[in-house]
């Protein structure tokens, strides 16, 4: 009997011992020597475990029941303790890591796109609904294709209209989109049917209409049987679509090299008492369709030439082109 009465206060002194070395232990690596300590197999507890073969029969079953709660109670003391750590950790890292919704935020500016940007796109989305193509061209171009290709020879006074900066003797920054219509029909059999927005070059001093730098859109539409009432008709779809009702739209006689007939467009508000010049367009002269292999007497062929600045300018009320380029986010911003 006094066996057991030795293991018992041996077991509560354990146990008192290991209480406090767990609640001492505040990490994973103190917790681990705890283990290693009294749980582990060469450990305090263990160690007791191997005193039972000494231990007198008939007190052996009664010794062996106080040493496995020994171990139950301890592993269950450890396994709080480990538990209760953990949740400890996650509590401080959740604290630490919490997002304060009531924070305001950092704002992240979303830019938009430019007015003429936004034009060029509604230009674009008429005529392709009405099935023409997006072409473009190069912004460089040689002489042949600004001005030769579209019937504008070396020593005609038409070519001061299209006077520009030239890069080499022979290569410029285009003055129109005109020369797009020939790289297409070179590389397309008729019909052809486009429009070729783009930015071009003119040696024009600025004012509140000039611009050395601004944009057009081509149009080019040949085919078998095309007549100048054809025209007409694409642009009162195209003026209806854009302007809205009610506008006219008046054609009178002009003069480009490139096409014959040639015309210019103007059109008028309900109720506004001026005409607005709005383009140049023309029949496509036999002599531009032969330049790229067409057959002039097999397909006809309408175009014309229109300013996005322009087109601008008319919808949003703006009077003075050097907006556009001015950077101004006052200005930039109302679109
Ligand atoms: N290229 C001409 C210009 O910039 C505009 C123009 C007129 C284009 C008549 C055309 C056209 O296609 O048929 O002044």
């Amino acid at each position: 009997m006094g066996n057991l009465t030795a293991l018992t206060k041996t077991i509560r002194d354990l146990n008192g011992e290991m209480d406090r070395a767990l609640a001492a232990a505040g990490d994973p690596a103190a917790l681990e020597a705890f283990r290693v300590e009294y749980l582990g197999r060469k450990g305090r507890v263990s160690e007791l475990f191997k005193t039972l073969g000494g231990t007198a029969s008939e007190d052996k079953s009664e010794a062996g029941r106080l040493l496995n709660d020994l171990r139950d109670r301890t592993t269950r003391a450890f396994e709080d303790r480990a538990g209760g750590l953990q949740a400890a950790a996650l509590e401080e890292k959740l604290l630490r890591e919490s997002v304060d919704m009531t924070l305001p935020g950092i704002s992240r500016p979303v830019g938009h796109l430019h007015p003429l940007t936004l034009v060029q796109r509604e230009i674009e989305s008429i005529f392709q609904r009405m099935g023409f193509d997006v072409a473009t061209g190069p912004e460089i171009e040689t002489e042949y294709y600004n001005f030769e290709a579209l019937n504008i020879p070396a020593d005609h006074p038409a070519r001061a209209d299209w006077d520009t900066f030239y890069i080499t003797d022979t290569t410029l920054l285009r003055p129109h989109t005109s020369p797009v219509q020939v790289h297409v029909m070179e590389s397309t059999p008729p019909p052809v049917r486009i429009i070729c927005p783009g930015r071009c070059y003119r040696r024009d001093a600025q004012d509140a209409t000039h611009s050395p730098v601004f944009h057009q859109i081509e149009l080019l539409w040949v085919e078998e049987g095309l007549s100048l009432a054809n025209l007409k008709h694409v642009l009162e779809l195209f003026t209806r679509e854009y302007f809205g009702e009610g506008y006219e739209m008046r054609f009178s006689g002009d003069f480009f090299p490139f096409t014959e007939p040639s015309v210019q467009v103007h059109i008028k508000a309900p109720g506004a008492a001026r005409w607005l010049e709005i383009m140049g367009a023309g029949m496509v002269d036999p002599a531009v369709l032969t330049n790229v292999g067409y057959d002039p007497e097999r397909v006809t062929g309408f175009a014309f030439g229109l300013g996005i600045e322009r087109m601008a300018m008319l919808k949003y009320g703006i009077d003075d082109i050097r907006t556009f380029l001015a950077n101004d986010l006052r200005f930039i911003r109302q679109f």
